[in-house]
């Protein structure tokens, strides 16, 4: 029953990506829930604060328990709300990382709103993701790699050394420490 990876991680980490070149080089079967979230209609409408699209949970886990049934290769999920896959399907969840100071540099090259950035760097740095994930997975379920200075196909090799039991266990990752360290802290407090 357990068929399914999961790959998480806060907006512009590298998932999809990622994703996309592991469902090609290891014959996963690939789900990307924003467009899975497109496609079933599971969109009810757009938050103006946020700028971002609200998702209609229930329906979206419908969705993915339908297809997940399948028989065959196994799947790959990747999204930034992966908790929402019905856990007796996953096998592990690999949350990808990335240095809010990077990640800011990529979020404003994308062209988010200020606001955007600022609310994904904080979930970034309050390790949003992960947590979602252990809660919705369970602590051995879950592995964390830090996609910083890893040039693509080295964050796919470490993806996919994670789905196989060998990554950074949860927790392992702390950025408030790091930006500490670095006297870099005070950029993202506000
Ligand atoms: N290892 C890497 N090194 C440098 N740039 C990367 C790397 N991986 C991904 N990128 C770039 O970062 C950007 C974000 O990647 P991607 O769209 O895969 O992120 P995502 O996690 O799927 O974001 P979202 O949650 O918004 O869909 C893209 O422009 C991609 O080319
Ligand atoms: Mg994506």
């Amino acid at each position: 029953m357990k068929n399914t990876i999961v790959i998480t991680g806060t907006p512009g980490v590298g998932k999809t990506t990622v994703a996309r070149e592991l469902a090609r080089a290891d014959g996963y079967r690939l789900i990307e829930l924003n467009s899975l979230a497109k496609e079933a209609r599971a969109l009810s409408g757009e938050d103006p604060e946020r700028g971002a699209a609200i998702i209609d949970e229930a329906k979206l886990k419908r969705e993915i328990a339908k297809a997940l049934k399948a028989d065959g290769p196994k799947f790959i999920v990747e999204g930034h709300y992966g908790e929402v896959v019905p856990p007796r399907y996953v096998e592990r969840a690999v949350v990808i990382r990335l240095d809010p100071r990077i990640l800011r540099l990529r979020l404003v090259e994308r062209g988010y709103p200020p606001s955007k950035v600022d609310e994904n760097l904080q979930a970034e740095i309050l390790d949003s993701c992960l947590v979602n994930a252990v809660e919705a997975f369970g602590e051995e379920a879950v592995l964390e790699v830090d996609a910083t200075g890893l040039d693509f196909q080295r964050l796919v090799a470490s993806v996919r050394e994670a789905i196989n039991g060998r990554g950074l266990p949860p927790g392992s990752v702390n950025w408030v420490e790091r930006l500490q360290k670095e006297g870099a802290l005070h950029d993202f407090l506000r």
